[in-house]
């Protein structure tokens, strides 16, 4: 049922590309959909050119034959579209589920616009449920994690910080070289401080939180495809 709610999100989402855009294309199960079909459509004569989000979604769009580029050829997208775990009112995001959110975040951002592809279930009234990953350089880790508490107490913000593992125990490297601390807060009540206080860390690289990127939310639940624009 969920895959079946992504793909119409995606599918719904493919309406909005239009013949030589310039694509942001991103990660994760729910643009694996979007991927799928947008390279049934190049197949049947849509051109377009695309900034894949990580080594996976490259190597997808090769195989179903969607044209690449880069962001040093082709600096300035005119949409992404990308999935997201979670999505609130002003469609500020939590991504990274995946560990892609350092890529993601900079297409995203090089983009005009940007359309989430979801289903209903990363709708939320509050951002914080799903862990917040915030991608970490592996110098100085120690001494990040301790930074990355005292923000939290600052911000009143209780929970564990978790580095990612792979399921054999190793760490898991985003496809920048980076770590990744989950952190797993329940509720956000200052997403916007909370993203700055973060990134003003020096040995944070990024954090999977999305404000003032998303333009619009495609969402399909039981129901039907609603879209969102943030409210401001
Ligand atoms: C990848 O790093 C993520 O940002 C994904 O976009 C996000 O985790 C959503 O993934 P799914 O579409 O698989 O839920």
């Amino acid at each position: 049922m969920s895959e079946e709610l992504k793909r119409q999100a995606a599918a719904t989402a493919l309406e909005f590309v239009t013949d030589g855009m310039k694509l942001g294309i991103g990660t994760g199960s729910t643009a694996v959909h979007f991927i799928e079909l947008l390279g049934e459509k190049v197949a049947a004569g849509l051109s377009v050119i695309g900034v894949p989000t990580s080594e996976a979604t490259a190597e997808l769009c090769t195989k179903v034959g969607v044209p690449l580029t880069t962001l040093d050829e082709t600096p300035e997208l005119d949409l992404t579209i990308d999935g997201a775990d979670e999505i609130d009112p002003q469609l500020r995001l939590i991504k990274g589920g995946g560990g892609a959110l350092l890529r993601e975040k900079i297409v995203a951002s090089a983009s005009s616009s940007m359309i989430v592809i979801a289903d209903g279930t990363k709708v939320v009234d509050a951002l914080g449920k799903f862990p917040l990953p915030i991608e970490v350089m592996p110098f100085g880790l120690g001494a990040t994690r301790v930074a990355l508490e005292n923000v939290c107490a600052r911000f009143g913000l209780k929970g564990d910080l978790v580095q990612r593992k792979k399921p054999d125990g190793s760490n898991f490297v985003t496809d920048g070289q980076h770590f990744i601390i989950d952190a797993t807060f329940g509720r956000i009540s200052d997403v916007d401080g909370l993203d700055m206080a973060l990134r003003a860390i020096p040995g944070v690289v990024e954090t999977g939180l999305f404000v003032g990127i998303a333009t619009k939310a495609v969402v399909a639940g039981a129901n039907g495809i609603t879209i969102l624009d943030p409210q401001v």
